[in-house]
Order: C-alpha cells, then sequence, then structure tokens
C-alpha cells in the first residue's frame, strides 16, 4: 500500500521508510507529488498534532497519509520541551543551537532522566484513523558525543546500549527508538485494519 508522509524532517523520512518497507508499506515523499505542505502544530498534544498534520496531507493528496510527532521530555524540565521540541529556543535556530541550549538549561542538574516520545497517525481517504505510540528512556548526556543521527539525537543517551542515539548505527536506533516502538505498535493496527478491509499488503 502507498502511504504518503506527512513530513519534511529527512532524519525522520530516512527512518520511517526503512521501518514501514518491512511492512509493506511503500512510503511517498510529497516531493515525489511535487507538492510542499506546511502544517502549523497548533495541537497540545502529541496526537493532537500528528494528527493534524496527517488530516492535512490526506485532504490535499486524496491518498492515506502518515505522520509522526515526536519530542523530548526532560525530567528536571518537568517533561519541557514535550510538544515544543521542535520550536525550543524560538524559530530559526540550528538543530546544534538547540541542543546547546538545553544543555545550559541543564547545567548543575544532576537529575538527567529524559525520554524520546513518538506517536505516529495514519489518516485515510475514508476518514478513519490509526495511531499509536513509543516511548524510548534515557538521559541527557553533559556534552554532545556522536556524528550520526538529527536532531536531539547527539546529548541523548541510552544506558542499555551506552551511547546515545548519534553514536549508534541505523540499526541499532531502529531497534530502541520511540518512533520504531510507535511504528511497530501502529503495524499491529494497520494489520488488523487490513484484514478487517479485506487489503492485502505485501511484504
Ligand atoms: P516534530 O517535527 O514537531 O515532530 O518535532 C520533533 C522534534 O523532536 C524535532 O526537533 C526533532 O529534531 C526532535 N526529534 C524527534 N525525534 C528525534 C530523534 O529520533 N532524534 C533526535 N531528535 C528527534
Amino acid at each position: 500500500m502507498k502511504i504518503v508522509l506527512a513530513s519534511h524532517n529527512p532524519g525522520k523520512m530516512k527512518e520511517m521508510s526503512t521501518i514501514l518497507a518491512a511492512f509493506g508499506v511503500e512510503l511517498v515523499l510529497q516531493s515525489d507529488l511535487g507538492m510542499h505542505i506546511e502544517v502549523e502544530e497548533t495541537g497540545t498534544t502529541f496526537r493532537e498534532n500528528a494528527l493534524l498534520k496527517a488530516q492535512a496531507v490526506m485532504k490535499a493528496t486524496q491518498m492515506p497519509a502518515i505522520s509522526d510527532d515526536s519530542g523530548l521530555m526532560v525530567d528536571a524540565l518537568n517533561g519541557a520541551p514535550g510538544v515544543y521540541t521542535a520550536r525550543y529556543g524560538g524559530e530559526g535556530l540550528s538543530d546544534t543551537e538547540r541542543y546547546r541550549l538545553l544543555l545550559s538549561a541543564l547545567t548543575g542538574q544532576t537529575n538527567r532522566a529524559a525520554h524520546f516520545y513518538s506517536c505516529i497517525a495514519c489518516v485515510f481517504p475514508t476518514g478513519e484513523v490509526l495511531t499509536a505510540q513509543g516511548v524510548c528512556d534515557g538521559t541527557i548526556a553533559f556534552a554532545p558525543i556522536g556524528e550520526d543521527g538529527f536532531g536531539y539525537d547527539p546529548i541523548f543517551f541510552v544506558p542499555k546500549l551506552r551511547k546515545t542515539f548519534a553514536q549508534m548505527t541505523a540499526e541499532e536506533k531502529n531497534s530502541i527508538s520511540h518512533r520504531a516502538k510507535a511504528l511497530a505498535a501502529f503495524h499491529s493496527e494497520f494489520e488488523k485494519y487490513c484484514r478487517e478491509k479485506n487489503i492485502h499488503v505485501d511484504k
């Protein structure tokens, strides 16, 4: 089945197309359709924002659309930046400037516990909706480590693998990340949906 991705973030695109391909989903990029839909994230929850993005893209393309809304929740900051992770520090900052700002906000803080959260939403032209979520627990490193990945990857440390996301291979990150877990949960919902609708999906 072809599903349009409601995101322009190259890091998300790469992770989602790899994982979804294994489920028999062919991810179509908006650029493949000559489209570039920007959706204002006015929701107050990850789920609301994920739905806003998927719904807008489904309406524009009349194809099933899938989105991810994700963010970082830091215990010592009472769960911030949360849904505002992409805008942390205001408009116009680079990923590096944003994570450096987060590191300064935690200067002298010994409680480094943090959680990456992802909500996946898939909306079909019939109006039917599937959502799923995933969380990855970790800590905020004291300094950035690693070269790979995107966004806050260099400062998100996962004790289980003793690495930051930016030090992991794509396979390692996709085995434990918030997005991979949300997509695995989405897969169960999607299989159930396809069975009910008698839709055959090749793997
Ligand atoms: P969204 O596009 O509104 O969902 O924003 C997600 C924010 O969280 C962006 O700032 C991303 O860089 C960040 N983010 C989400 N997932 C990851 C990840 O896996 N690694 C690093 N940063 C991430």
